[in-house]
Order: structure tokens, then C-alpha cells, then sequence
């Protein structure tokens, strides 16, 4: 299966899913890396990688949409089965989600439907909640409200600050990311009218 993956950052988890279909546990491989911020260092990734990079930034469109537009031609033009946000930090319109449907993935650090939206680790430890975790899901035109795919969770520690939760929720990201997409490609994994279907098992 050909993946495309949206970034803004340091692109942790597109190296976990590259990693993981160079070692033939997802069956597909990264065919573009696309960033809305040239000093992305997972353009590096993509670049050290052999895999096209592409740089589309925000500020060269006057609007969302059409920001969206020129989004939607460069993830086209690689012919994806499905299409990954891996800390891609921009809001898509309800357009660019429903021409994505069923093969669009984001992953959040939080246990979703808590903590939609930024700064999840600083509001977990406010909140003085005794557990945290992380999400991969279907993305609908609510803003981390999609159907859920795979949670993993860790406890708070007395000890935990932000960057320490931080840390730990990379981890598990590296872990739950590459399993989703691994699923996916598998063809085990799809979004009906029922909702998310795991090996005909609705989830
Ligand atoms: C992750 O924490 C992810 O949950 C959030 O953005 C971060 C991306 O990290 N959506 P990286 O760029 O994959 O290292």
C-alpha cells in the first residue's frame, strides 16, 4: 500500500512507519512526506530515507481552503492508499477530511474524547488525572473526534512533569502508530457505516 505522511515537526512517529515497512511489518511503504514548515526535521527523515519530501507552506494561501487545494494536488499526485497526520499542525477543512474518508489517520496525545485539541500533557497533570495515553483515529470533520482505532495508556507519576509525559507518550506512539497502519495495509482494518471494523470485529 503507498502512504503519504502530513508533518510540521520533528517526525518521530513517520520514522516509526518508515522503519517498521523497511523491516516488512506494514505492508506498504512512505511514497511522499509532505510539511508545512521547510525546517521540519522529518523532511530530513524523509530525505536521508530516499522518500520525496515536499514543502507546501500556509503562508503562500490566503485561505484554509485553498491551502487545502494545494495539499489535496501534491497528496494526489502520489497515489496514496492512505494518508497519515504524524504531528501535523493545522486544522484540514471539512473538504480536504471527506475527500479522505476511511483512509485518513491522526494520531493525538491524549485518551480521547479527553483533550481534544493542544498542550494534553500540561492538562492531564492539572486535572491531576491518574492516567494518560494516546489515540490513532479515523479523522472525521470533528477536530480529534473521529472514530477511535487503538489507545494505549500509562500511569501518572507522582514525579511526571510535562516533558517527562511527553517522553513516554512518544514511546507508545511509536508503538500504536505503525501497529494501525500496519493493520490498515493488511487490509484488517476499515471504517464502515457501522463504525471501525478490526478483522470483521466492529471496535
Ligand atoms: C505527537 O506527539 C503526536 O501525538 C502529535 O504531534 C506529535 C508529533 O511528534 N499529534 P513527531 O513529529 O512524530 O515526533
Amino acid at each position: 500500500k503507498r502512504i503519504v505522511a502530513l508533518i510540521s515537526g520533528s517526525g518521530s512517529n513517520l520514522q516509526a512507519i518508515m522503519d517498521q515497512c523497511n523491516q516488512g511489518i506494514i505492508n506498504g511503504k512512505v511514497v511522499g512526506v509532505i510539511s508545512n514548515r521547510d525546517d521540519a526535521f522529518g523532511l530530513k527523515r524523509a530525505e536521508m530515507a530516499g522518500i520525496p519530501g515536499y514543502f507546501i507552506s500556509h503562508r503562500d494561501y490566503t485561505s484554509r481552503e485553498s491551502f487545502d487545494q494545494a495539499l489535496m494536488r501534491q497528496i494526489d499526485a502520489c497515489e496514496p492508499d492512505l494518508v497519515v497526520l504524524a504531528g501535523f499542525m493545522r486544522i484540514l477543512s471539512p473538504e480536504f477530511v471527506r475527500h479522505y474518508a476511511g483512509r485518513l489517520f491522526n494520531i493525538h496525545p491524549s485518551l480521547l474524547p479527553r483533550y481534544k485539541g493542544l498542550n494534553t500533557h500540561q492538562r492531564v497533570l492539572e486535572a491531576g488525572d491518574p492516567e494518560h495515553g494516546c489515540t490513532v483515529h479515523f479523522v472525521t470533520e470533528e477536530l480529534d473526534g473521529g472514530p477511535l482505532v487503538i489507545q494505549a495508556r500509562t500511569a501518572v507519576l507522582t514525579s511526571d512533569d510535562s516533558a517527562s509525559l511527553q517522553g513516554r507518550m512518544h514511546t507508545l506512539e511509536h508503538q500504536i502508530y505503525p501497529l494501525a497502519v500496519s493493520w490498515f495495509c493488511a487490509e484488517r482494518l476499515k471504517l464502515t457505516e457501522e463504525g471501525v471494523l478490526l478483522d470483521d470485529t466492529l471496535l
